[in-house]
């Protein structure tokens, strides 16, 4: 890949990261490695889109879907991502901000920790924005947003008919991420 200096200046990509299980079966390998792979990849494309310059790049790495797999492929992915959080500083280090997008609470305390600290750590970067997306689903989002909404109305701080597309848009999880630009499916 040429990296031409200002090619994708201020892009906003998103990637799905899917096709790994096709990647190992091709290979005779289990799927986790297949998964293995996809997070080595995932840091090799940060590290790329920094070099480009792209302000912002999604990853949707876990959906609400994704927990009906086998046990065993799920923890394979949560101590991939584990191992991928507890160096996150490094990222962290070199100006990356960091977000992670999605409902958290299902996942593991010792995950939710990792992802709030290295959101914490990261939110004055000012370099590439790193979005990962973790058991995110289209139908969710909608959910928690209409859920906030309706919570605030509740509570009297809300006038219902003030509901329009942009402040429905400011309580989703990706409130303030630019929409992608790209929007790639490697599989
Ligand atoms: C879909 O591929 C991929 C996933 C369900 C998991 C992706 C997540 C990781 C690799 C974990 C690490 C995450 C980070 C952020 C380091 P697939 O199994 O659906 O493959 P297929 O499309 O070929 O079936």
């Amino acid at each position: 890949m040429a990296h031409e200096p200002g090619f994708a200046k201020g892009l906003s990509i998103g990637i799905i990261m899917d096709g790994n299980g096709r990647w190992a079966k091709k290979r005779g390998l289990p799927r986790t490695a297949g998964h293995t792979r996809g997070a080595e990849v995932f840091r090799d494309i940060i590290r790329y889109c920094n070099e480009l310059e792209v302000a912002c790049v999604t990853f949707y790495a876990f959906s609400t879907e994704n927990w009906k797999r086998p046990q065993s492929e799920v923890d394979a992915i949560m101590e991939l991502l584990r191992s991928y959080l507890k160096e996150a500083s490094k990222q962290v280090k070199r100006n990356v901000r960091l977000l992670f997008l999605g409902d958290r609470a299902p996942l593991a305390f010792d995950l939710q920790q990792l992802m709030e600290s290295a959101e914490r750590e990261s939110e004055k970067n000012t370099g590439i924005t790193v979005c990962v997306a973790l058991n995110y689903g289209g139908r969710a989002e909608i959910v928690h947003s209409a859920r906030e909404l309706a919570q605030m109305a509740a509570r009297g701080e809300l006038d219902p008919d003030s509901i329009d597309e942009r402040l429905f848009e400011r309580h989703l999880y990706t409130a303030g991420i630019p929409d992608p630009d790209l929007l790639i499916r490697p599989s």
